[in-house]
């Protein structure tokens, strides 16, 4: 067998494979929340891979799904209050956020962050359309706890935009700053918000793409991933501090998710290239699936 045909053969294979999974998720939500540690990621890609993000993206629209797109950027956050001068301060472990640094994370997720993933998947046609939590009442929020300052919890979703932009066949791009009745504005820890949202939509799957190959037993073995985990599993990783960190909005929202109907959700390396793509389109799954 040459090499030519035997890559021909194996692509052949590969759409094949594609099939009945494209058939299965057809019209059917998928949030899919890019963590602000992965953009500009991933491994091999020269701009970091929001180009193959935003193609991956582009693709699951084009075969019939509808994707929703929930970013961070803490990174990106953390580097704008570096370059204004400014002090981050904490309190037990948690980034206070005062006016100043709430006004700094809205222009950096609003104005930079969502404007340039909006712009990449709209290389590849009239797709996508950032949205703030704060468009529409989007995402309804709380303040968390006097101490952090303007630090929300989600208290709600109007999913009403959300719906009419996917019948309009479009992506959206959430940032997620909140607002609470009175019309302030919160920082919303964008796991809680994707995981938040996929509820409200009844979402078939919620989708994070993270800097790390899925859940480990051990956070410090990279042998160590669970591949399959039900929320009640998850629950317990948690309280034994076997997720921490970043992973524990992520775990929460998983579990949170498939106990209000999410069918499923996972937990991918975002650095790998079209991490997205092999988890939906193809039989073996990749990073932690999570089950009722
Ligand atoms: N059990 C665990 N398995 C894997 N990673 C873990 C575990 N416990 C804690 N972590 C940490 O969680 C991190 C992922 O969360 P993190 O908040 O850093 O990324 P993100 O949410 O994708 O990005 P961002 O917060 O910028 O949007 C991993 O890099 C790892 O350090
Ligand atoms: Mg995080």
């Amino acid at each position: 067998v040459s090499e030519a045909s035997r890559s021909a053969s194996e692509t052949a294979a590969l759409l094949v494979e594609a099939l009945p999974h494209i058939r299965r998720f057809a019209d059917s939500v998928v949030v899919v929340k890019y963590g602000g540690s992965t953009i500009g990621n991933t491994q091999g890609a020269p701009d970091g891979g929001l180009a193959s993000f935003a193609q991956d993206i582009a693709l699951v629209r084009s075969v019939g799904l509808r994707p929703v797109v929930v970013h961070g950027g803490g990174p990106q956050i953390g580097a704008m209050m570096q370059r204004l001068g400014k002090v981050a301060e904490f309190r037990n472990g948690l980034r206070v956020t005062d006016a100043e640094t709430l006004d700094i994370a809205r222009m950096v997720l609003v104005g930079k962050v969502n404007r340039e993933i909006v712009a990449a998947i709209n290389v590849h046609g009239a797709l996508a359309v950032g949205l703030s939590g704060e468009d529409a009442n989007l995402i309804q929020a709380a303040q968390r706890d006097d101490d952090l300052g303007f630090v929300g919890d989600v208290v709600g979703v109007d999913t009403t935009m959300l719906t009419n932009l996917l019948d309009q066949h479009l992506v959206p791009v959430v940032a997620t700053v909140g607002t609470d009745a009175a019309g302030q504005s919160y920082n919303i820890n964008a796991d809680t918000a994707a995981g938040a949202i996929a509820e409200a939509l009844v979402a078939e799957k919620l989708i994070f793409l993270t800097d790390v190959e899925g859940i480990r037993a051990d956070p410090d073995v990279p042998g160590s991933l669970l591949h399959e985990l039900s929320a009640a599993e998850l629950d317990g990783l948690v309280a034994s501090r076997v997720a921490s960190g970043g992973m524990v909005p992520k775990a929460q929202a998983c579990a949170r998710a498939v106990r209000a109907g999410v069918a499923g959700a996972h937990i991918l390396d975002g650095r790998v290239p079209h991490a997205l793509l092999v988890e939906l389109f193809t039989d073996g799954g990749v990073g932690t699936m999570v089950r009722p």
